[in-house]
């Protein structure tokens, strides 16, 4: 059988996490790596863990012509000009069978749409990682509720969130590299998986048209004084001058175009989130049926008493994003599995081996990009963004938020 070859740009996170997914998932090696730091130590850890022969590349050029899939994890303002080089390698000979490209595709409507431009450009296929619609407590919920969702109806409210501490690295905490602030970073997972979730069983996953957008964004932790002092001495990034919220929510409202149903998914996001760890929550009700999913509700716990609490140094062994080392702890003992990387990856193999799409291409990324940049709007506005009007659809192409402007002082206080 074919196998996939896979080229990861970047080592960090998000890249590490899909290499420990890959130990779960069959014919797809990793045969290459370009990172400017960390990225011997993940093509040794590619290598140590049979994952393939792994080499450690200086340039996108070299990776593209020695990998059949190039996988974009690195930040998210460099996604332009990675792209740029990738046509360029596939201009040279490189002959890939598709591109994979974190989320958010892009920090505004226009560079997720010039992702999708140059992708057809090099004539190529595309997966959009998004990986909580992959999740298997998503998937084996949906399957459950189908005789349901088929007799008494689709959901009509979604309720999904992600919340955790703030992010590890500085270049998510900076609104300009980074596209905004937590609601750029996690509000495209949450308002997808909730239009997923509201999307009647075996249509497309843009089916349900979204009217309206209604948000807000809000700066409630590390805007004060002494947790501003501590990003700047961690992150080296002064949210007295550029901040970017930690905390969003909203609401958008679809429309069934065949039935007119109305329905509705309500966000919330922070980097606020003073529990154990990273938490996705989802919660949805259709007509006498209803589900929930909790990440931190783990299979498994542990106990740390105060006497204790020094061995446990390395917290985030058990939990991504754990903020404490002593108490009661939740361990969730497959996270790679638990928030869908391993089926993510498993769709994209079939999709590019088999010449079929992948549940989500970049064009869906553009989709979820829209509706982020119109929740950035609406809270910079104070109101609903109507999507149905052509203008709003317009606007949105070109539009970029006052916080990923580096502006965000005009709508989020700090008070000094
Ligand atoms: N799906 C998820 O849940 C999830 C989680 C985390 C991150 N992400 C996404 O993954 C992407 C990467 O995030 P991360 O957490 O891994 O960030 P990170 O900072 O931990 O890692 C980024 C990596 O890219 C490398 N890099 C920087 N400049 C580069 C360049 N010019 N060429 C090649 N590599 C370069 C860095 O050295 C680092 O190794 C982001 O777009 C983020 O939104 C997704």
């Amino acid at each position: 059988m074919e196998r996939l070859r896979l080229g990861f740009i970047g080592a960090g996170f998000i890249a590490k996490f899909h290499a420990i997914a890959l130990k779960q998932v069959r014919g797809v090696d990793l045969v290459g790596v370009v990172s400017p730091n960390r990225a011997a130590a993940l093509a040794e850890y590619a290598r140590k863990n049979g994952l393939g022969d792994c080499k450690a590349y200086k340039t996108v050029a070299e990776l593209c012509m020695n990998c059949n899939v190039v996988c974009i994890f690195a930040p998210n303002h460099l996604r332009g000009e990675l792209m740029r080089e990738i046509v360029d390698a596939v201009r040279a000979g490189a002959r890939l069978k598709g591109l994979v490209c974190e989320k958010p595709l892009g920090r505004t409507v226009r560079e997720a749409q010039e992702l999708v431009d140059m992708a057809k450009l090099a004539n190529l296929p595309t997966s959009f990682f998004e990986n909580q619609l992959h999740m298997k407590s998503v998937k084996r919920m949906l399957d459950q509720l189908a005789p349901q969702q088929r007799t008494m109806g689709p959901m009509t409210l979604v309720r999904a969130a992600e919340e955790h501490g703030g992010p590890h690295e500085p270049w998510f905490w900076d609104p300009v590299r980074q596209g905004g602030g937590v609601l750029s970073d996690m509000g495209c997972h949450s308002i997808a998986a909730a239009w997923h979730l509201l999307t009647p069983l075996g249509k497309p996953l843009t089916f349900m048209e979204p009217i309206a957008v209604q948000a807000e964004t809000a700066l409630l932790k590390w805007g004060q004084r002494k947790w501003r002092e501590d990003l700047m001495k961690r992150m080296g990034v002064d949210y007295s001058v550029s901040p970017a919220e930690d905390f969003a929510t909203g609401m958008i409202t679809f429309r069934n175009p065949e039935t007119k149903q109305i329905v509705k998914a309500q966000f919330t996001v922070s980097w606020m989130y003073e529990k154990q760890g990273m938490r996705l929550f989802m919660d949805g009700m259709g007509p006498g049926y209803a589900f929930e999913i909790d990440t931190l509700r783990t299979p498994a716990s542990i106990f740390i008493g105060d006497a204790a609490a020094a061995a446990a140094a390395d917290a985030e062994i058990a939990l991504e994003k754990s903020t404490a080392t002593r108490g009661l702890l939740p361990v969730e003992p497959n996270e790679a599995d638990l928030y869908g990387y391993v089926d993510e990856i498993e769709d994209m193999r079939d999709a590019f081996l088999n010449g079929r799409p992948a549940m989500m291409d970049w064009s869906y990324g553009v989709e979820i990009t829209k509706l982020c940049q119109a929740a950035y709007m609406s809270a910079e506005m104070g109101r609903t963004i109507n999507l149905t009007d052509p203008l709003i659809q317009r606007e949105l192409v070109t539009y970029k938020s006052a916080i990923a402007d580096g502006r965000g002082r005009e709508v989020l206080p700090i008070v000094d």
